[in-house]
């Protein structure tokens, strides 16, 4: 793989010539919603501009807008490694996994499991926690606050033959640690589960394979990949039959629109099937001279080679920020799979002040809980801040990195 070109990347991105104070911005709230290239934000205004209608009308805006739509759905497929037909549109990945959730205790008793995690993003709880008020019975899997991991042996012992559904975290937002989604659907389908993954951290992190890791259904959002503000479901064709959704009577039968409620945000569609070009392109780009790739093969190179300029990244961000006196970080340990997003406690300072002054030095970070509420609680900061989260993205360099690590001592 050749070096990674970050000026190439960071040239698709207007967003980077902002000054804050006379200071460059150093977006490191990517975990938050990346920024967009130019290439995205072209394909949402040609959009608007020249092709906007509803679908399935018989004039040739209405039939552009369903081809667009079919061609962001093919790129997706592309992106997570499935066919098309496999692939639901939704406002968010909260509002898809709430509407799932609803439809899939129609057919399910009182007394009846799910069991989800307390690693995990709110918007992978909240969902089954609302079951409970139908009788369902939810069951929590521990996470250990020094690894930032799951109990394993907890999580098979709570996967039982009342369990219908287990939801998982392919990634944690607030601290970065990648979950063993393949165990988790081996474990769910033992019991005849479906198998719910939260892919919406990890898709910025590495190239999903939906077969390959066996899940039923999962989410993710593009806005956290270079897209617009939408969110996408994945339903694997069989399991689908055994799912009623809740839907309209005129809504068609058959996925996936079986599973899209209401007209749905045609331009952020268009802007998806850019954001996964770009992806594409940087697979293309770093791929070897003469090199013809197709775009799936493309995609993965593309996540590959983000990956590779993120990692080393990462780590010199941890072994910067853990030399800062007072400076305690939260993530997996060294070696676990974890994503580039790396988040920490200071004792001099909480962390929504150290969000605000490194804010205005240019250095976008996020503070709180995320939505990773359960984890912060647990982790007794609820109360204090919660935790001060920087993730990197390809637009990242090396300089902001150094800088940031700077910022944070200078601080402490
Ligand atoms: C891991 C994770 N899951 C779920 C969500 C919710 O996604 P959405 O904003 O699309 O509802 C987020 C958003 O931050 C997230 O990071």
């Amino acid at each position: 793989m050749k070096k990674f070109d970050v000026d190439y990347v960071r040239a698709q991105f207007p967003a980077l010539d902002r000054v804050v104070d006379g200071h460059p911005v150093a977006y490191l709230d990517g975990p938050g919603g990346t920024q967009v290239p130019q290439r995205v934000v072209d394909a949402v205004a040609d959009y608007l501009l020249h092709h906007d209608c509803n679908i399935h009308g018989a004039f040739a805006t209405s039939e552009e807008t369903d081809a667009i739509i079919d061609g962001a759905r093919t790129a997706l497929a592309d992106f997570l490694g499935t066919v098309p037909s496999a692939l639901s549109f939704g406002a968010n990945m909260t509002t898809l996994t709430i509407l799932m959730a609803q439809s899939l205790v129609r057919d399910w008793s009182p007394g009846d499991e799910v069991v989800i995690s307390a690693l995990d993003h709110e918007a992978d709880r909240g969902p089954w926690l609302h079951l409970e008020e139908r009788g369902i019975i939810v069951r929590e899997v521990p996470v250990d606050i020094e690894t930032a991991t799951l109990d394993w042996d907890a999580f098979e012992r709570l996967v039982g033959e009342r369990t219908r559904l287990v939801a998982i975290g392919y990634a944690s937002n607030a601290v970065g640690t990648v979950n063993d989604v393949s165990r988790a659907a081996a474990l769910a389908h033992s019991v005849g589960a479906l198998c719910y993954v939260d892919a919406v951290h990890y898709a910025l992190h590495g190239a999903i394979d939906v077969d390959a890791i066996g899940c039923d259904l999962l989410v993710c959002s593009p806005y956290k990949f270079f897209g617009p503000h939408i969110g996408v479901l994945y339903v694997e064709p069989s399991a689908g039959e055994r799912i009623r959704p809740l839907k309209l009577s005129t809504q068609e039968e058959a996925p996936p629109c079986r599973y899209e409620t209401g007209t749905l945000c045609h331009e952020g569609i268009a802007g998806v099937a850019e954001a996964v070009e770009f992806i594409a392109d940087l697979g293309r780009h770093h791929a070897a001279e003469g090199a013809a790739l197709d775009r799936r093969t493309a995609i993965v190179a593309g996540m590959d080679a983000m990956e590779a300029y993120e990692q080393p990244l990462a780590q010199r961000l941890i072994e910067g920020l853990a030399e800062v006196p007072g400076l305690r970080i939260y993530g997996p340990p060294a070696g676990h799979p974890r994503t580039s997003t790396v988040s920490f406690t200071l004792d001099s300072m909480p962390a929504p002040q150290i969000a605000r002054r490194l804010g205005r030095q240019g250095l976008f970070v996020w503070d709180g809980d995320f939505y990773a509420a359960r984890f912060v609680e647990l982790a007794g900061l609820a109360d204090s801040g919660g935790l001060l989260r920087m993730g990197l993205c390809p637009y990242n360099t090396a300089a902001e990195v150094e800088r940031t690590i700077a910022a944070v001592r200078a601080l402490a």
